[in-house]
């Protein structure tokens, strides 16, 4: 009975703190495909999905936190928007503050934002502080403009961003029927992997689930805070959308492990990338880097021995791959090199046939 209403309109009782009567700013976010991947199931010899968040309207699962976000901060009256970012919340920012009327502005660290996620803030009129310095650096700063002007931070250290981004759990549990046995995601700022266990935590408690799922975080070996237990003063990976050293939600992200009897694992950019082409190749499914690593985790872990037969596992793949796509042609250039002049039997050489 008509089209997916977003996710405030969906969920809008199960979503705390938003004031009373509050209008949703909404593209008509989440609502995005729980897509059964059979190549990792037959790996796994259990079922795996994949939560394809590259669907939403931004090209991330970043828009679930946003339109909750932006909607609060418009119905209090805010005029302008901040965040700091790696590109997706700048690029979800940017759309629901152009949609809501709002000013956005966003800092991000120099020279390390993919080219498509630049331009989605650029064409959505933010105003772009570029850092010299790392995403760490910028979400101090955005907190100090927040705090001495007159900005509203829409970044995840915002409670009512974590409160919309929950209701991909919500979607996943609705779809199965019960939360799934294990959750693998990447995790950066670690804002999401604290969403979903409020999630699962708040389905189970309404009755609406039987269990909470084992959740598995996953980050680049670069930038493994959550792993060594150590913040990365200088991180680096080119999953740049987890290029991230000193994650705002640690303590809830560890209590989300640390409560379902999972774990953070690291892995190396070469894992991510490999995944990633892999996911494109035999799920059909086409990620940004950072996107991979919870699949590039369930085939580590595979590797290592873990068993996941007859297991229920859920992964959230969490950015489109158009997002980045100079990232994944880097390693394919003799394809993207080929080039034969314009007659059959060229093409047929060049084609191997
Ligand atoms: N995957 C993608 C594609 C991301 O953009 C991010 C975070 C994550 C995973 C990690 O999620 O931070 O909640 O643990 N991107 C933020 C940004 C930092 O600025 O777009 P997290």
């Amino acid at each position: 009975n008509g089209q997916w209403r977003g996710i405030i309109e969906e969920y809008r009782d199960l979503i705390d703190l938003l004031p009373e009567g509050m209008e949703a700013v909404t593209l008509r976010e989440g609502g995005t495909p729980l897509v059964r991947a059979d190549w990792l199931s037959s790996l796994t010899g259990g079922q795996v999905w994949l939560k394809v968040e590259g669907n939403n309207p931004t090209g991330s699962f970043k828009d679930r936190g946003m339109t909750t976000a932006i909607s609060v901060a418009k119905a209090e009256g805010a005029e302008a928007v901040v965040c700091a970012s790696t590109g997706n919340t700048s690029a979800s920012m940017a759309a629901y503050a152009a949609k809501a009327g709002l000013k956005p502005l966003v800092l991000i660290p120099e020279g390390k934002i993919s080219a498509g996620k630049m331009a989605q803030a650029v064409l959505h009129g933010a105003q772009i502080i570029m850092v010299r310095g790392n995403f760490d650096h910028c979400l101090d700063m955005a907190r100090g403009l927040a705090r001495d002007y007159p900005v509203a931070l829409v970044n995840s250290v915002n409670p009512v961003r974590l409160q919309g981004q929950k209701t991909a759990a919500f979607e996943i549990a609705d779809f199965l029927g019960d939360a799934p046995d294990h959750h693998l995601l990447p995790v950066g700022n670690a804002g999401n992997i604290s969403a979903y266990w409020l999630g699962y935590t708040q389905y189970e408690q309404l009755g609406r689930t039987t269990k909470r799922p084992v959740m598995h975080g996953f980050q680049a070996e670069g930038a493994a805070p959550l792993v060594t237990g150590e913040p990365f003063p200088d991180p680096e990976t080119k999953a740049t959308a987890i290029r991230i050293g000193n994650p705002a939600s640690w303590h809830l992200a560890e209590q989300a492990a640390k409560e379902s009897e999972g774990e953070f694992t690291a892995l190396s950019d070469e894992q991510i990338l490999a995944a990633q082409v892999e996911l494109a190749r035999r799920e059909g499914v086409f990620v940004e880097p950072a996107s991979a690593a919870g699949v590039a985790g369930l085939l580590a872990h595979l590797e290592a021995g873990a068993d996941f037969s007859g297991q229920v596992v859920a992964i959230t793949v969490t950015g489109h791959g158009l997002k980045d796509t100079s990232t994944a042609l880097e390693s394919f250039t003799d394809v993207v090199d080929t080039v034969v002049d314009a007659d059959v039997d060229a093409a047929a050489r060049a084609a191997g046939l």
